[in-house]
């Protein structure tokens, strides 16, 4: 494990490009691989997680390859994925797991899924439960966990879903099986949740319907779909660029502008809570890139304000409380977080992870069952500390090391090494912003 220690180093001022969007990009490679023919991806996620994905794509059939700075992937079509040699090793990503386990279950193949010790202690029966019904068939370890086996049903049976979690990860993973099961596969969502999977089936030319009846949407496509090979153009990440909006909000004197953020609604929910908070965003050159909503953001330091954050709102910024934690934490009065169960599921217990790493950055925190409540220092830096533990969660590290940005004695990261599997290049960023 290398540690480190993110200190002070004045304000974070110019332009940076954060990687592209990680569920984007997954994604990308996945309906490259069902589609025939070739499909090229330019501004892929170079991330660990990203990467185990295409090492399952390629371990059942699909040819996935760099070309100068953009990915080709050739794919093998619906219905044919072949039998994979090895097990499929999945390191940190429950993206890849679950949305991957998705696509078996509706081919006759077997596969075996193993992940690291973060990822084989989160849940899988929330996508065991409805691929089951669609006639794949599990050997999961105790507690639904990895390492597991699967067996997938061809023909599978179609079903028509209501997810009990808003997670667009098992959305998906029903959605994939649909594609190549007879019939309509129906996802019923009572909160809508990232809909990155609808958008791009469409642009490989899967007719996806998508209604909304009293808050609800009802998702259906039709299998068995074929997939046309596409090019695509993968936005900067949201998530990624989370981090450096909060960092730029919170050390005085910074201007920075970050370029080409996704701002996808079902994403750009973090954004909205830092303005609810005072936060000074500029939306620049708003465009379309990739079939999302895309602007330049220019980010001022702003004094923040202690809100009650609307739980409604958590889908769209699920992966980014880790760091509005961190935005809390220098805010004047108290933030209120509830409704947020699903942190707990994360690559880390996201509620308790950060409750612990703040407190021993000198925060004042209290962890409640569903969320945190934390009373900021009005600006005042925090004391700082640590090392603080990052439990294999690329989130805790990277919020933990904004928080060190505005500290008096800089915040110790006990691990680095997880930061890559999002976000390879994020202390070259901060070294690039502060310099
Ligand atoms: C993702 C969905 C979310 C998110 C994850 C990426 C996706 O997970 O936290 O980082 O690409 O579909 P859940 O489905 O568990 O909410």
């Amino acid at each position: 494990m290398t540690s480190h220690r993110f200190s002070s180093r004045g304000p974070l001022t110019g332009r940076i490009r954060v990687p592209g969007d990680k569920s984007i990009s997954h994604r990308s490679l996945m309906f490259g691989a069902l589609a025939v023919g070739r499909s090229r991806i330019t501004g892929l996620l170079e991330g660990e997680d990203v990467l185990a994905t295409a090492a399952a794509l390629r371990a059942m059939g699909a040819v996935i390859e760099k070309d100068g700075e953009d990915w080709v992937v050739d794919g093998v079509g619906v219905g044919t994925l072949l039998q994979p040699g090895q097990a499929l090793d999945m390191g940190n990503s429950g993206t890849s797991t679950r949305l991957l386990m998705g696509l078996v279950a509706s081919h006759g193949i077997t596969a075996t899924f193993t992940g690291d010790a973060s990822l084989s202690k989160r849940p899988m029966g929330r996508v065991i439960d409805p691929l089951s019904t669609m006639g794949a068939s599990f050997t999961p370890s105790p507690g639904g966990t990895l390492p597991l086996v699967m067996e997938g049903m061809q023909p599978a049976v179609p079903v028509s879903y209501r997810l009990p979690v808003a997670s667009a990860q098992v959305k998906s993973a029903v959605l994939l099986a649909g594609l190549n099961t007879p019939g309509t596969t129906t996802v019923i969502e009572p909160v809508p949740t990232r809909d990155h999977t609808e958008r791009m089936l469409r642009g490989f030319g899967v007719d996806v319907e998508v209604e909304e009846q009293k808050g609800e949407r009802i998702i259906k496509l039709t299998g068995p779909c074929d997939l046309s090979p596409c090019d695509i153009t993968v936005p900067g990440d949201p998530s990624s660029a989370a981090f450096f909006a909060v960092a730029a909000s919170i050390v005085p004197g910074s201007d920075l502008t970050i370029e080409n953020v996704g701002l996808n609604p079902t994403r750009n929910g973090i954004f909205r809570v830092l303005e609810q908070m005072g936060a000074s965003i500029d939306y620049l050159d708003a465009r379309e890139v990739g079939g999302e909503p895309v602007a330049d953001l220019r980010v001022r330091h702003a004094p923040l304000k202690g809100i009650e954050v609307d739980p409604a709102i958590a889908p769209s910024m699920i992966d980014e409380f880790p760091v509005l934690f961190v935005a809390a934490a220098l805010a004047e009065g108290t933030t209120v977080t509830t409704g947020l169960e699903e942190l707990r599921v994360k690559e880390s217990d996201r509620l308790s992870a950060m409750a612990a790493a703040l407190a021993l950055a000198g925060a004042s925190v209290e962890e409640t069952e569903d969320g945190l409540t934390i009373h900021g220092t009005s600006g005042t830096p925090l004391p700082g500390g640590g090392p603080v533990t990052t439990h294999l969660d690329h989130r805790i590290a990277m919020s933990m090391a904004v928080a060190g940005l505005a500290s008096q004695g800089g915040v110790e990261v006990d691990s680095t090494e997880p930061i890559a599997t999002s976000f390879p290049n994020f202390t070259s960023l901060i070294e690039q912003a502060s310099a």
